[in-house]
């Protein structure tokens, strides 16, 4: 029994060892193999890691390819924009010279004559009142306060005086004026409701209406061109004249309702028309704010046709240009009554864009600002200077 046991055990521990070693191979190959796929997995990882990298790299650098192509194309869209503001320019420019005109005379006789006139109309010297030289070189700014009214009309503040009160002329035949405090009083006001209402003894005709230390200087609706002189403070007539021109026109063929277009400037008061006499051309008068007397007169070279309106800085006047479709307004014809500056050192000075039309400009000497009617809204110009005799 024992030896027979013994056997077994023996048989079994043969069978045991024979077994284990089979496991032992067998677990040494499954080792094996994984260790193979773990090398081969590690291999792929980093395979794939370094592709990822170098995807990455390849996408870093499409994008700042991205980049550099939006700036390109953003430069590219600035240069266009650039070409097309000078393209529309140009075009504003060719308008300009073929539309109106300004200055130029198709009939050499006519000019002749014309020029004798203006020589002896405008053979007396004037001499200045004041040492202001300074001449218009373009348009720094331009405001946007208010829409009150209809289209045609005229605001203004009293241009002789710095109490700066504002008035407001709505339309072209009326007898109500609205007065305010101040621009802020005017623009902080519903429409016209906070203003005092300053009633005519007779419609004014017309957008050339000024005002004038306290006085408004006004024409008077009707047949015969009368100059009216109110006092704004006492609520009077102060002063009337017949103005002493014969068979006037209206002075701008773009705003035919104004045929005497008053203007204040650092010397004092003017009066711009047009007659049959000189019927294409605008015609410049200083007028004394005292006595409406007319001290002189000027022939200008500027042409009546396609001018919306007009002022004087400094004894210089400036006729602004539009057309019959609204484009942009220019001023493209000036006259120096010291004979200072002349058409041809003075530049086009445009408008800011808005393709409206001005019914009425009116320049502020304590300001050098310009105020605006332009199709019922009220709007601030304000100039930039330089000396008449600069280049
Ligand atoms: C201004 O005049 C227009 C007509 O020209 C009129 O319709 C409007 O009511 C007037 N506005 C004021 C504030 O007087």
């Amino acid at each position: 029994m024992m030896r027979v046991l013994h056997f077994i055990v023996v048989v079994l521990s043969g069978l045991a060892a024979a077994q284990q070693q089979a496991l032992m191979d067998y677990l040494e190959r499954r080792l094996l193999a994984i260790e193979d796929r773990i090398s081969l997995w590690h291999e792929q990882t980093s395979r794939y890691a370094s592709e990822l990298r170098e995807f990455k790299q390849q996408m870093v650098a499409q994008l700042d390819g991205l980049d550099k192509n939006k700036e390109a194309l953003r430069s590219e869209l600035d240069a266009v924009g650039v070409r097309m503001d000078r393209v529309e320019r140009e075009m504003d420019y060719l308008e300009a010279q073929n539309g109106a005109q300004p200055c130029v005379d198709v009939d050499d006789k006519l000019v002749e004559q014309q020029v004798t006139v203006a020589k002896e109309r405008n053979k007396a010297k004037y001499s200045k009142l004041t040492d202001c030289s300074d001449m218009i070189s373009s348009i720094k700014a331009m405001k946007i306060l208010k829409r009150v009214g209809g289209s045609k009309g005229m605001w203004t503040k009293d241009m002789g005086s710095s109490s700066g009160k504002i008035y407001i002329f709505n339309g072209t035949g009326e007898d109500m004026l609205y007065e305010f405090g101040s621009v802020r009083d005017f623009t902080s006001s519903q429409g016209t409701s906070g203003g005092t209402r300053i009633q005519l003894p007779s419609s004014w005709g017309g957008m050339g209406h000024v005002v004038y230390n306290n006085h408004l200087y006004y024409v008077k609706d009707g047949e015969e061109l009368r100059l009216m002189k109110f006092d704004l403070l006492k609520g009077l007539v102060a002063d009337s004249a017949v103005f002493p021109a014969k068979d006037q026109l209206p002075v701008y063929s773009l705003n035919p309702e104004t045929y005497i277009d008053l203007a204040a400037d650092e010397e004092g008061l003017w009066a711009i028309y047009a007659t049959k006499e000189n019927e294409k051309h605008v015609l410049l008068a200083k007028v004394d704010p005292q006595t409406l007397a007319i001290e002189q007169m000027w022939d200008t070279p500027c042409p009546r046709e396609n001018a919306e309106a007009a002022f004087v800085v400094c004894g210089t006047v400036y006729v602004v240009y539009n057309s019959r479709l609204p484009s942009r307004s220019r001023i493209q014809c000036v006259f120096d009554v010291s004979d200072m500056v002349t058409n041809d050192d003075a530049p086009i000075v445009y408008f800011p864009k808005r393709y409206g039309t001005h019914s009425s400009l009116k320049y502020s000497p304590l300001e050098q600002l310009l105020y605006a009617w332009d199709d019922g809204y009220q709007i601030l110009y304000k100039l930039q200077m330089k000396k008449k005799l600069e280049v």
